[in-house]
């Protein structure tokens, strides 16, 4: 089956053991989304591995032909790679045989790919090349007269790239990259992506123990992040009393969250916030010695990109972070930094000292892993029940500050739209 094809929807939400979401309602959502497996499965089906660009590497990180990266669209494994004549390809890592994952590397460089079991041999197009025993043994056995390798090569992926950046699509028909991304998130992709040459600096992965969704969320939220997050609310880096932007596309899937860098003093817009800590200090300040890099005044920009990239830029630290579901209870979030080729010794340090704040033990986004593992643990064993999302008015627009869950609200527009539901 292709992957993208819609399955039947209207008897969907009637087999849901869970009252029906009101129709038109974005500012509740009910918590049976977070937990339900049925809702998982055809998350997977539309939003995933349907009409969508997921992020899957950086060019980068295969520049030579032969070179490969493992990773998954939704919770697909798939292959990327670069065939012999330098192209991008695109596969799923799935043996059209007996269906076997049968690349295990992470990445690495081939010249063809072998599955264990029974040795099906394939080229960097995907196309399958040997079957062992195919003409039988000693006149005995062997595949039918009639078979046709061409007719089983591994599914292919689209692929798109973008000023270095990777993105795959199950739907082989769908828009070109831009068109999806539309004119406003392209431009502050491209604020980060600006057609420099990448370093890949470091990675860091977690498994978080929550539903994927909770993940886009929190990085469509700017209410939160004024509030928990003792390290930007204290040193200034993000707060509700600074400058702010809250962005989407035309569809709402696509998110922007923009601010610029404030001060450590507390005034009368803060008294609010209960973590920021006046007293405190830090006792090596280069944790937080920003430089102006890019082309606007923004100090923060966190896009989300539909369905599983969020592009963070806080300061001088810049990384994708790849959400993988595994399930509805839990999500591998994978992050990889980045810098510039032309970036000089000191601004690699730079980046590598600010990571400190964003990766999976980091002083700032250490705070989202535990909250949406809470988040979790407390609204599972309530499916019956909903989340209440009013900040900011109950609307899906842009906002020019930061104390609103539009960005949320428009997120679930479209999530409805493709989920039918
Ligand atoms: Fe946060």
């Amino acid at each position: 089956m292709n992957p993208g094809t819609p399955s039947s929807s209207s008897s969907f939400q009637a087999s849901l053991p869970h009252a029906p979401w009101a129709a038109a309602e974005l500012s509740r959502i009910p918590y049976w989304l977070y937990t339900d497996q049925a809702v998982f499965a055809r998350e997977m089906e539309r939003i995933f591995c349907g009409r969508s660009w997921a992020y899957v590497g950086l060019a980068v990180e295969i520049p030579q032909a032969g070179d490969y990266l493992t990773t998954t669209v939704g919770n697909r494994p798939i292959i990327v790679c670069r065939n012999r004549d330098g192209e991008l390809r695109a596969f799923a890592n799935h043996c059209a045989h007996r269906g076997v994952k049968f690349c295990r590397q992470r990445s690495g460089k081939a010249t063809r790919f072998t599955c264990p079991y029974h040795q099906w041999t394939y080229d960097l197009n995907g196309d399958l090349k040997g079957v062992p025993f195919r003409a039988g043994v000693k006149g005995q056995g062997g595949m039918p007269e009639d078979f046709d390798l061409s007719q089983h090569g591994l599914t292919p992926l689209k692929v798109a790239e973008h000023h270095g950046v990777l993105f795959a699509s199950f739907d082989l028909s769908i828009e070109p990259f831009l068109d999806y991304l539309g004119d406003t998130n392209r431009y502050y992709f491209e604020r980060v992506f600006d057609g420099r040459e990448l370093r890949v600096i470091g990675y860091s992965r977690q498994l978080i123990p929550g539903n994927w969704k909770l993940m886009f969320e929190n990085i469509k939220d700017p209410y939160h992040a004024s509030l928990l997050h003792v390290f930007l609310v204290t040193f200034g880096l993000f707060r509700a009393d600074q400058e702010s932007q809250v962005k989407m596309d035309d569809t709402g899937r696509h998110g922007l969250l923009i601010s610029r860098r404030g001060t450590q003093q507390a005034t009368e817009h803060t008294k609010d916030i209960a973590n920021l800590r006046a007293d405190f200090t830090l006792r090596d300040a280069r944790l937080l010695d920003p430089v102006k890099e890019f082309k606007d005044s923004a100090t923060v920009v966190m896009q989300t990109i539909w369905p599983n990239l969020i592009v963070q830029q806080q300061s001088n630290t810049i990384a994708m972070r790849q959400i993988q579901p595994r399930g509805p209870d839990a999500f591998e979030l994978s992050w990889t930094f980045f810098g510039y080729e032309d970036d000089d010794e000191a601004m690699r340090t730079r980046r590598l000292r600010q990571a400190n704040l964003m990766s999976a033990s980091g002083l700032v986004s250490g705070d989202d892993s535990e909250v949406i593992k809470l988040a979790q643990d407390g609204l599972k064993p309530y499916p019956e029940r909903e989340a209440v999302l009013e900040m900011g008015g109950r609307g899906t627009h842009d906002e020019e500050h930061m104390v609103t869950e539009t960005a949320i609200r428009a997120f679930y527009k479209y999530y409805r739209e493709v989920m039918e539901l």
